[in-house]
Order: structure tokens, then sequence, then C-alpha cells
């Protein structure tokens, strides 16, 4: 009887041990994280030649405003530098900047010949962008013109789209947007840190006056590309790391205890 027991109980054990490596057996496969999402793609920044900071004293950052009401002819110019806001930001920029800003300043006239409605029509965003594609964030004189890589970003950014081209002549300086094709028609001012050229067009970026490219998808790229990295996806350099040693052991504590149950129940007979 006792014999018979103790066997029962040692089966017992046995199936008890099965059942919970049974259980335990389907771990959780991990969670695959997601396809890491490519870096965006380099800002190209130019980099133009230093010019020289006057290191001695600082004085109060040039009003751009002021330059201009003194010139005359630019109401419509300095009314949109307010209205956006950007002439604060032009204070501020070169209060803190060593590389200074060129300014291309329309005049009246050039506002004047845009197409009745033009600045009516754009939204605030795109007002602060039309402003913003007048100003080169660096200080170009007249001479530097030749030198610059074409296509030289603007606050508005780099860029064919919002980004001027300058060709130089003996005599002049063009400007090409794309839509404008322009020349300096003078200079407003200048200093070792801020210039301001006259143009009698308005520089239209293509950005706001022609339509928006299809998608320029600078992330990951939806629906159409999952395909093609399909292949990719299923090489076996993806890391499903699988805790293996932990199953393992637990495998090992399993077959131990079964060998002990069945020397058990033999010696129990
Ligand atoms: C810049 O000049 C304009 C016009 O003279 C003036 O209204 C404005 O307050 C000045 N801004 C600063 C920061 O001095
Ligand atoms: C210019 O910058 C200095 C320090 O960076 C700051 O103390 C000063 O208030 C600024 N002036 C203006 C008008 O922003
Ligand atoms: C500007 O110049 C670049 C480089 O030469 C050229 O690829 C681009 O087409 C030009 N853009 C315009 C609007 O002329
Ligand atoms: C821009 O205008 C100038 C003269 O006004 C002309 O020589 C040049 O070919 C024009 N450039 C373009 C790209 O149309
Ligand atoms: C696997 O799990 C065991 C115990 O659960 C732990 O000691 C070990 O560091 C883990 N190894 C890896 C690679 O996660």
């Amino acid at each position: 009887m006792k014999q018979q027991s103790f066997v029962l109980f040692s089966l017992l054990i046995i199936f008890i041990h099965c059942t919970i490596t049974l259980a335990q057996s389907p771990a959780a496969a991990p969670a695959q994280g997601p396809v890491a999402a490519s870096p965006p793609p380099p800002l190209i920044t130019q980099t133009p030649a230093a010019t020289p900071a006057q290191p001695a004293s600082v004085p109060a950052p040039t009003n751009v405003t002021k330059i201009l009401e003194k010139a005359g002819h630019f109401t419509v110019l300095i009314r949109l530098l307010k209205s956006t806001q950007e002439e604060n930001h032009l204070l501020t920029v070169l209060n803190n900047s060593n590389n200074g800003l060129t300014i291309f300043a329309p005049t009246d006239g050039a506002f004047s010949t845009l197409k009745s409605g033009t600045l009516n029509s754009l939204t605030d965003e795109e007002k602060s962008e039309l402003v913003k594609f007048h100003v080169v964030p660096t200080f170009l004189s007249t001479s530097q013109f030749q030198t610059v890589s074409n296509p030289v970003g603007t606050e508005a950014g780099s860029g064919g789209r919002v980004a001027l081209n300058f060709t130089t002549y003996p005599n002049s300086v063009n400007i090409n947007t794309g839509l404008t094709n322009t020349s300096i028609s003078g200079t407003v001012y200048t200093d070792n840190q801020l210039a301001i050229y006259r143009v009698d067009k308005v520089l239209l970026p293509m950005d706001i006056f022609t339509p928006k490219p299809p998608s320029p998808a600078p992330g990951p790229a939806p629906e159409k590309k999952p395909k093609k990295e399909t292949p990719v996806a299923e090489t076996p350099v993806v890391s499903t790391t699988v805790n293996t040693s932990g199953a393992v052991s637990s495998a090992h504590y399993h077959v131990m205890l079964l060998g002990v149950g069945i020397v058990a129940a033999i010696f129990s007979l």
C-alpha cells in the first residue's frame, strides 16, 4: 500500500512538472520594435567667408526700419516687416549674429507692379515667408556675390524653392528666383554687418507662387515603400533578441526533477 501510494505520488509530481513546463514553454515572442525611422537628411548650409566681427564695443543693433524710412519709398516693405514681426527678428539677429545680414528691399514701385491682390491673397504665414525670402542670413558685400555658390539660402530656407541665384556682371548683380529675374538697382545701406540693396521687383519664391511638388516626404515614406523593404526586413540581421538562457535553465531544472521522480519511483517499487 505504502509503495503504491508513493509511486502514485511520484507520478503526480512528474505530471505537475510537465504541466508547468508546458504552460511556461510558449514564452511570449518579444515584440519586435518598429522599423527605425531614417534620420532626416542633413541640411546643406552655406558657409561663406566669415567677415571678422568688430571685437571692441558693441553698438546698439542697427535699426532696419529706421534706415528704410530715411531712404524713402519702402512703405509697403516696412508695413510687412512690422506685421510679420520680421522687424523684431532682424533686430535680434543683428544684435547676436556675427554673420550679419543681407536684405533685398523692394521699393513701393516694385510692389505696385505685382498683380493686384497678390499680397492680400497670401496667408500670414506666406507673407512672413515672402519677407524672409528677401533676407540672406549672412552679410554679402557687392564683391562677395561673385564667389557665393548658388543657390544661396535665405531666411525662408535653403533649396531651390526658397533660395536665390546670383550672377555677377561687371556692373551689376543679377538675382534669379526661378520666377523673378532682376538686378540689384542700388545700395541703400552697408556696413560690415548689414547690407540693404534696393530691388525694383518683389522677389517671388517658387515655394509660394508655384504649385507644391507632390510629396517632398522628408521622413520615411508611406504605403509604397514597404514592398521594396520587405526583403530587407526578412534578412536575419533583424534583432529579435530572444533571451534563451532563462528558458534553457528552466528546461534543465524540469529534466532534473523528472529524473529524480523516476528514480524515486523505481526505488519505491
Ligand atoms: C526703429 O526705428 C523705428 C522708426 O524710426 C522706430 O519706430 C522703432 O521703435 C525703432 N526700433 C528700435 C528697437 O529702436
Ligand atoms: C543685445 O544683446 C545683448 C547681449 O547679447 C543684450 O544684453 C541686449 O539687451 C541686446 N539688445 C537688444 C536691443 O536686443
Ligand atoms: C540656381 O543655380 C543652381 C546651381 O547652379 C541650379 O541648379 C538651379 O537650377 C538654379 N535655379 C534657378 C532658379 O535659376
Ligand atoms: C535675366 O535677365 C537678364 C537681363 O535682364 C538676362 O540677360 C538673363 O538672361 C535673364 N536670365 C534668365 C534666367 O532669364
Ligand atoms: C536573460 O535572462 C536572465 C535571467 O532571466 C538574465 O540573467 C540574463 O542577463 C538575460 N540575458 C539577456 C541577454 O537578456
